[in-house]
This record gives C-alpha cells, structure tokens and sequence, in this order.
C-alpha cells in the first residue's frame, strides 16, 4: 500500500496514515487503503486492537483532499461521501478497539474519522475541528451523526455551524477526547493506553462494542433484550472463567480469547 502502513506491537496494530506532504489528507486511495488495513487485521486472532494515526507530528489527518473535493459533481460527489462513509463504518463496526491518536490537526474528514474510532487519544498539540461550510459543504462521512452522539446537540452545531478549531484541553472537556497527553510522550502514551484495554477479555471486548453500537440502531426494549443475550453468551466463554478465578484468586487473569 501506498499511503498506509501497518505495524504490530505484541496484541496491537498500528494503522499509520502516511501522506505528509498532504498533511495525510485523505484521497479515494488513502481512503481505500484504510478499509483494507482494517479488513486485513479483523479475522487475525494475534490483533486484540487498533491504534489509527497519522505520520509526522503536524497532522493526524487534516480533512478529505480539498483538491478531488473541488472537482466533484452532484453524482460524484455522492461516491465520495458513501465511500469515505463505508470505510468508516467497518472502522466503526470493527470487532476489536479502535484508540485514534491525534497528534496535530484533525480537520473535516480527520475529525470524522477520529470520530468512527471507539475512543480518542490526543496530543496536547492536537487541534480539531469541522471547517466543511467555509468551503460551501458539510460534514460526508459521518460527522453530522457521530458528533452529536459524541459531545451533545449543542456542542455538535456549534463546531459544525463555525467551522472553528478547537485544542485538545477543550476537545477532552466536552468529551470529544478521552485523553490528552505531553506532545513529547504522546505516541508512547497512546500504546500504553490502547494496551491496557486489549488486556481485557477479547469476547468481552467485541460484545461491549456490539451492544453499545447496536443499541444505536434499535428500540430500547430490544437493545436491553440483546444486551441480555450477549451477557448470557458470555457465561459460555472460557475468559469469563478465568476473569473471575483470577479475582477470586487473587491474580492477573490471562485471557485467550476463547
Ligand atoms: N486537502 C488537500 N491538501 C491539503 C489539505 C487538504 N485537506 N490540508 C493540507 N493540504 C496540503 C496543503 O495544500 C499543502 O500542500 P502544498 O505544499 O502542495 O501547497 C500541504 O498540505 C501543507 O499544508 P499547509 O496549508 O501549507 O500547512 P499550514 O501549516 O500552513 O496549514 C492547515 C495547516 C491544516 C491549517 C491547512 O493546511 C488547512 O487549512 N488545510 C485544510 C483543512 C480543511 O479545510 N480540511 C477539511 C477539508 S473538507
């Protein structure tokens, strides 16, 4: 691939968007090549979690490429949107954690897809922010549905209607980040973060996500119901075994995913 790469860390992938010259801005073909890193790494039972960033210390992505965006017409503008909107619903939809880590500028399609990722991490550099209707458009891959889900109604028109950037401390305030770390340390800190989450129980981990993302889609009273039937199933599992023997016996668990 071209403008993406992926490299491993004991459980974790490291999914690295690397088209700096652009500041990692996302053409079809980065686009492309990021649904097939995480297509690649989703059946691979060695990968307990994903970390998503960006090459360089100056952006994590900053937005979707400006330069294909201005040549778009009504019919192909549409491709655009529900490509970069497929790609990020796998990323979404992904089996196993997915931690962004933002270093430098999340724009437009960036933010968007720090948004599609489970949980955020930041530098105390990062600067996010939705800048589409100072360009004559909006949000197309997702952002007008997850923002809001994200930080609230208000905070989510806020940042969609001013286009304004925002730094880390305030993204981390209204919920947009879960944590913000030293510039200097800020990688490390990121896989130290994504790694503690991947030691919990793999199972655990898919069900949560599913039950929370599923929810999303559905009534009440059939989310509750499904959240039953996952929590159920997980009594068939060997890792709720062990979890539990390990508290009991007062050790670390080691969970094998089975
Ligand atoms: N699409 C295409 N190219 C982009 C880009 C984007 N979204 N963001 C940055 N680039 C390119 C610049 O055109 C420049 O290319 P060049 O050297 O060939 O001229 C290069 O990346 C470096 O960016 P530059 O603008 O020189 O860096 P800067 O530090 O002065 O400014 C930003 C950084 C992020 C503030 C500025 O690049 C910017 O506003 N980018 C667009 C952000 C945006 O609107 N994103 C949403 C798109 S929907």
């Amino acid at each position: 691939m071209e403008f993406v790469r992926v490299d491993r860390e004991e459980g974790l992938a490291i999914i690295v968007i690397d088209r700096q010259e652009k500041l990692n801005a996302l053409n079809p073909d980065v686009i492309g090549e990021l649904g097939t890193a995480f297509a690649s790494l989703r059946d691979d039972a060695s990968v307990r979690g994903v970390l998503l960033t960006g090459a360089g210390s100056k952006a994590f992505v900053a937005g979707a490429d400006i330069g294909v965006l201005a040549e778009m017409s009504p019919a192909t503008g549409v491709e655009v949107s529900r490509q970069g909107q497929g790609v990020f619903r796998s990323i979404e939809r992904f089996p196993k954690p997915v931690v962004a880590a933002v270093g430098g500028y999340a724009l437009g399609g960036g933010c968007e897809l720090a948004l599609a990722c489970h949980l955020r991490v930041a530098s105390e550099n990062a600067r996010f922010g939705l800048p589409e209707v100072g360009l004559g458009i909006i949000p197309g891959y997702g952002g007008t549905i997850r923002l809001s889900r994200i930080v609230g109604l208000g905070r989510a028109l806020e940042l969609t209607l001013t286009g304004e950037m925002i730094g880390a401390e305030h993204a981390r305030d209204i919920g947009l980040v879960n944590r913000v770390f030293p510039a200097a340390s800020f990688l490390d800190d990121a896989k130290t973060f994504a790694g503690t989450i991947i030691q919990k129980a793999p199972v655990a981990l898919r069900l949560a996500l599913e039950s929370v993302y599923g929810a999303l889609d559905s009534s009440t009273a059939e989310a509750l119901r499904h959240e039953s039937a996952l929590f159920g199933l997980l009594a068939s599992t060997e890792d709720m075994r062990e979890g539990m023997s390990a508290f009991l016996e007062k050790r670390k668990p080691e969970f094998t995913g089975a």
